[in-house]
């Protein structure tokens, strides 16, 4: 028994080391709260550390970050032919992939080159076999196409000019009816923008149609394509004037294409 109560019986020596060992953790978790404080503290008050952050998170940003403001209106820059071959064309022509006529490959080039320079250029522009379209890239223009191919064909032999074939020039009297037809029969829709149809004034839509060249547009409005009625819904209406009419938007919407060209310009 004496020995029970022995072993239980607290010493002053006991004591004290509870004690301090009861209050040494809540002290200490005090003192590092206080410290943290104090550091948070300490780092607001740096004055620079807050710049140093924001230039990590920018350094770490950067890559996602980086903003390039693209003018949409620029002017678009014509490629030589050289920088269209390089860029499009020697994809394919310069090893001869796909069967391909090859770059200088004379041989392979000149029963293609008999065919002529109009054939030729509309083999590139439409594609055939398995070349594609413009060699794939849409939004080469039909001049650049030209000039990637007379690039081609000179260096095998040929000796060709980039020209696009000249469309007729349409006579005055031609124009002066085509307004007439234009507005009995096409006014209400691309005067306005109904339906969707390319207003003349909208430079933007025009340049892309005028690109496609008259015949297509002819085609179109006789025909009726992507929405537009055919003759402009009026079908008493002669291809000849259907085609003036054309004619007449055609000739306004450069006078557009002109002016905004003029604008991004003068910027
Ligand atoms: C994806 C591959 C490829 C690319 C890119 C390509 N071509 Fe071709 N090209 C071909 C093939 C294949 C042929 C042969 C087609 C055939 O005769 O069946 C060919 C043939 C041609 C011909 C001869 C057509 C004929 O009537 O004999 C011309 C001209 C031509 N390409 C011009 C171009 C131009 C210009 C570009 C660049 C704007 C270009 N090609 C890009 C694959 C390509
Ligand atoms: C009822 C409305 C309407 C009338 C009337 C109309 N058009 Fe259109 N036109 C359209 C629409 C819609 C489009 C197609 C817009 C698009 O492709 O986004 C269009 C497109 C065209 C195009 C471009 C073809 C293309 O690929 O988009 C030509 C050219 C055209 N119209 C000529 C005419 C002519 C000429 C007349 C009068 C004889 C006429 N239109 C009357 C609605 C009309």
């Amino acid at each position: 028994m004496a020995d029970h109560l022995q072993m239980t019986k607290t010493t002053p020596k006991d004591f004290i080391y509870a004690l301090l060992g009861g209050l040494f953790a809540p002290g200490l978790a005090i003192f590092l709260i206080v410290m943290l404080f104090l550091g948070i503290q300490g780092q607001m008050g740096q004055p620079d550390s807050g710049d140093t952050a924001e230039q990590a998170v920018r350094a770490r940003i950067q890559p996602f970050g980086v903003s390039v403001a693209i003018d949409p209106n620029a002017p678009r820059i014509e490629r030589t032919g050289e920088q269209v071959y390089n860029e499009v064309c020697g994809g394919c022509h310069e090893s001869g992939a796909l069967n391909s006529p090859k770059f200088k490959d004379a041989g392979a080039w000149s029963k293609r080159l008999a065919q002529g320079y109009d054939t030729l250029l509309t083999h590139a522009i439409k594609g055939i076999g398995q070349m594609p379209a413009r060699g794939g890239d849409p939004d080469l223009t039909d001049m650049e196409v030209a000039r990637a191919m007379v690039h081609m064909t000179n260096a095998a032999g040929a000796r060709f000019e980039a020209a696009l074939k000249k469309e007729p020039v349409p006579t005055a009297a031609e124009l002066a009816r085509g307004r007439v037809v234009y507005a009995e029969n096409c006014a209400y829709c691309h005067d306005t923008g109904a339906t969707g149809a390319q207003k003349l004034n909208d430079a933007q839509a025009w340049s892309a149609l005028i690109k496609q060249g008259k015949e297509y547009l002819y085609h179109a409005a006789i025909n009726g394509t992507f929405g537009g009625p055919a003759k402009g819904g009026n079908d008493k209406l002669s291809d000849a004037d259907t085609r003036a009419a054309v004619d007449y938007m055609v000739e306004e919407a450069r006078v557009a294409i002109t002016a905004a060209d003029a604008k991004v310009a003068s910027k």
